[in-house]
């Protein structure tokens, strides 16, 4: 099959993207949101998600297939009549209601399920995967992830026309599985690749590992490919899973959480009963006011609910795509890990990963913000420390200096935690351009010092005295003995003769 996924710009995994959907006959934008649509869930209706920003909807062929009202209608009229919707139309097999409602009787046959998703006027299918739990045993998650790639053989074997098909992405909280079964999916030509599973991980606000599973999918499933999060709907986590490279993602929670009288932020989910505020200018908010949200009688105030929540979902999918599009997107992660310890240990997950992060990362963007001790372990800083070793250095005695600079040595390199010894040369190139506080943090001197260390040792024949403001005993520990270190003030700083610029 041809390729139907274009990566236009990279930031990290994260990417700005175009998925054409040849049998909807568009192209939709990604990292995007597809809001869940089925006869049960009729809050919002599609032509006003349409408005709000979709250009992708999901429904799930099993619901339609087994439902007496609607299944013929389905099939007569198609998707797009049915539920007035003009973009793409992704469709479910239903495999993920059975394994949670536990229907273990029900017997959805993946040939069978995908015709009807064809014969429904799908534009993207889904095979009957099975969704193997966290924590379950290896044994069955293997025994599991065989089935799945059997029946991804299978249906995509399939004739089915210009409707594209997703290979689910199995494997529990195995990384090494998640890694083969993205290797298998890929080797089997289907076209867009959710991760399967992760709800339960997602419910249980178990980030890190979402994250995991989703960079191991990946791994396997090469940077070429377009991954959906099957099940992430809260927009507190779309700039992670975005970072983590995730490209679709699909929300019910904006339907179930206004239901339970939920309402969504992008840093929380809250109690409609207990805001007196609401952080929000969409035009339900604007128009209502919590207290008048709040005395709407029951349908209409799941109304309104559902369409603030959708608001709030697509605005934040808008701003991580801005955010790859200004290469400032784990700026917005940072800034999304600090409403939630979840979602930094998401982060911190991530960044175990910078140098996967770093392989597809642009090397030239405009800004770097160190925003945070996790700042430190960003691609960027592992990318300047890889590339100290080849810079070239001039001169026998070297001075490293944080601040002024002094005349008997040959050169005088700037250093700046996070990112540790540059030349003056590249003081203007990304990420040496980077915004930095004063008040540096420990995390950042240690990752400078990493730097300093990754120099020396490249040139053990070159005489290098580092010059630091400050730094604990502990981070200098850290240094090789061939440093001579000196502590700087700060007037060595102010008066120095010439300045580092
Ligand atoms: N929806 C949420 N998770 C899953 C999954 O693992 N498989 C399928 N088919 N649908 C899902
Ligand atoms: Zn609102």
């Amino acid at each position: 099959m041809t390729d139907v996924f274009e990566v236009r710009r990279w930031d990290g995994a994260g990417r700005l993207g175009s998925l054409d959907v040849p049998r909807a006959g568009v192209t939709v934008e990604t990292p995007a949101l597809m809001p869940v649509v089925n006869p049960h869930l009729r809050t919002v209706s599609p032509a006003r998600m349409e408005e709000l920003g979709a250009q992708v909807l999901i429904t799930n062929g099993y619901i339609l297939y087994g439902s007496e009202d609607y299944r013929e209608q389905a099939l007569e009229e198609g998707l797009h009549s049915l539920y007035d919707f003009s973009g793409a139309i992704v469709t479910d097999s239903g495999s993920f209601q059975l394994s949670v409602y536990g229907d273990e009787e029900v017997d959805i046959d993946t040939e069978e399920i995908l015709q009807f998703q064809y014969d429904i006027g799908s534009d993207i299918g889904t095979p009957v995967d099975i969704p193997t739990p966290p924590d379950a045993a290896r044994e069955r998650a293997e025994a599991e992830l065989a089935t799945t790639q059997e029946r991804l053989e299978l249906a995509s074997e399939l004739d089915l026309g210009e409707m594209l098909l997703n290979a689910p992405i199995q494997g529990s909280t195995y990384t090494d599985l998640r890694e083969r079964a993205g290797a298998d999916a890929r080797a089997t030509g289907a076209d867009v690749f959710p991760v399967g599973a992760v709800v339960p991980l997602l419910n249980d606000y178990r980030y890190a590992e979402a994250v995991e599973v989703s960079l191991a999918a990946k791994r396997g499933l090469g940077p070429a490919a377009p991954v959906h999060l099957f099940g992430a709907g809260h927009p507190m986590m779309f700039a992670l899973a975005a970072a983590a490279g995730c490209d679709l993602f699909d929300s019910a929670a904006y339907a179930l959480y206004a239901r339970d009288d939920r309402y969504l932020t992008v840093r929380s989910t809250e109690h409609l009963a207990d805001l007196e505020y609401l952080p929000c200018s969409c035009p339900v908010c604007t128009e209502h006011g919590a207290e008048g949200l709040q005395a709407l009688d029951d349908i209409e105030r799941e109304r309104r609910l559902a369409e603030h929540n959708l608001h709030v979902s697509f605005a934040e999918m808008r701003r991580v795509r801005q955010a790859i599009r200004a290469g400032d997107l784990l700026e917005l992660v940072e800034a999304r890990a600090r409403s939630h310890p979840t979602v930094l240990d998401g982060y911190r997950a991530l960044l175990d990963h910078a140098d996967d992060l770093e392989r597809t990362d642009d090397a030239s963007k405009e800004s770097f913000f160190h925003l945070s001790t996790e700042s430190a372990h960003r691609p960027e800083v592992l990318r300047h420390h890889d590339r100290l070793a080849a810079l070239p250095v001039e001169g026998d005695e070297v001075l490293l200096s944080e601040g002024g600079t002094n005349d008997s040595y040959d050169e005088t390199w700037r250093v700046v935690p996070p990112f540790g010894p540059f030349p003056r040369a590249l003081s203007e190139t990304y990420p040496l351009t980077a915004e930095v506080p004063e008040r540096t943090d420990r995390a950042a001197q240690a990752a400078a010092a990493r730097g300093v260390t990754a120099l020396v040792e490249a040139n053990p024949d070159v005489a290098f005295t580092l010059a630091h403001w400050e730094w604990p005993d502990e981070v200098l520990a850290t240094l090789p003995e061939a440093v001579t270190v000196t502590a700087l003030g700060p007037d060595e700083d102010v008066d120095a003769e010439t300045e580092v610029e």
